[in-house]
């Protein structure tokens, strides 16, 4: 275990900014993250997973912790479910593909979602209908101040819209280290709800899908609508889809007849962002080296060497613009450093 000093962050972080680390340490073993934590952690700390959920305005002054655990292993299994244990560094995209490849069902709809799983529980990933808290047993996790290991069941986590404990009262005192999912073995629950999945599986000819069907639907959407961010870079939706009270709503629908909308309770209307992104003249504007997705206004993206604070100004213009003509606020979901 080496700690390096000044290390460029644009290899780790799928928006491709290029600031530096201070002082990095790629942790492989529990343990070694035990004895850096033991060591360091009355120091400046920042914990680093997939990098596919942050924006990186700056240097890091800090020591950068490398979360690569690896490790996959069946804690428990009956005729029809499985309970998997996968460590926090393996990769969530490769994780759903090995659990297609043995016929564990659950987590195909969060197909292709970057990052790494260890922190799919944070922000409570989620897509095409199903969330990380459908299939999340709990979590282990390190306390960085004690080093003691600590079990988080699912009432622990307090799962919401892409919301968990671990973004709100726990928020820089836990690592998360594995994760433990309940996955199905038969009779697998379809999730199809969702307009363009069974738009996809029509147009795939597949009337009876499997969840391996799903998947390549769900891929093929993806692939269609959000940037691969190896090819440009992006952290998914750079903000959450805003819940706004019904009185709202109709005041927005007498002025906005056509805006797309979901209920959510007797009291609550979720807004697609995305629509009011596009409605504020944003969708694939491109300025200089960064700018709007063409193909989904809800992504932010480098087209190359852009710098983090530009694109946070960026979101902050469109923030300001939909506030002023929709009269909406939307909040960011992506971790500004
Ligand atoms: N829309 C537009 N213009 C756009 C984009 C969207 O008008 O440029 C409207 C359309 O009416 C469309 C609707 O928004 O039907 C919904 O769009 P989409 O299906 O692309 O989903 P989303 O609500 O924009 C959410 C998640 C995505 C997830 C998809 C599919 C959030 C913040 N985002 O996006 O998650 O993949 O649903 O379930 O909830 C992510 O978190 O990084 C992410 C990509």
């Amino acid at each position: 275990m080496v700690i390096e000093k000044n290390v460029s962050l644009k290899p780790f972080n799928t928006f491709g900014i290029n600031t530096t680390a201070t002082l990095y340490c790629d942790v492989s073993t529990i343990e070694q993250l035990k004895n850096i934590l033991a060591e360091h952690h009355t120091n400046p700390l920042f914990i680093l997973g997939g990098g596919s959920n942050m924006l990186l305005t700056k240097d890091i002054e800090a020591l950068v912790l490398h979360i690569n655990l690896k490790g996959t292993s069946i804690l428990n299994e009956t005729d029809d479910k499985v309970i998997i244990k996968a460590m926090a560094g393996e990769n969530w995209h490769e994780f759903v593909l090995w659990c297609l490849e043995h016929n564990y069902g659950g987590i195909e709809n969060l197909s292709l979602i970057p990052g790494n799983l260890g922190t799919a529980p944070i922000q409570n990933i989620g897509a095409y209908g199903v969330e990380l808290k459908d299939v999340f047993v709990s979590c282990e996790a390190l306390h960085i101040k004690s080093q003691k290991v600590k079990t988080f069941t699912k009432d622990d986590c307090n799962f919401g819209y892409r919301e968990s404990v671990f973004k709100q009262d726990l928020k820089g005192q836990y690592i998360i280290t594995s994760v433990n999912f309940e996955l199905t073995k038969t009779n697998h629950r379809l999730h199809m709800d969702y307009g363009a999945i069974k738009d996809q599986l029509k147009a795939f000819n597949i009337l009876e899908p499997t969840i391996q069907d799903i998947s390549k639907a769900v891929i093929a959407i993806r692939q269609s609508k959000l940037p691969d961010p190896k090819v440009i870079g992006n952290s998914g939706s750079f903000f959450k889809n805003p819940i706004i009270s019904k009185d709202e709503f109709d005041i927005l629908n007498d002025n906005f007849p056509n805006a797309p909308s979901y209920q959510i309770s007797d009291t609550e209307v979720k807004i697609p962002a995305g629509w009011l992104i596009e409605q504020a003249g944003f969708k694939g504007k491109r300025f200089n080296n960064y700018g709007v997705h063409s193909k989904q206004a809800l992504v932010l993206v480098n087209y190359g060497n852009a710098k983090g604070k530009d694109i946070f100004e960026l979101a902050k213009l469109i923030q300001k613009t939909v506030k002023r003509i929709f009269n909406i606020e939307i909040e960011i979901e992506v971790n500004i450093i």
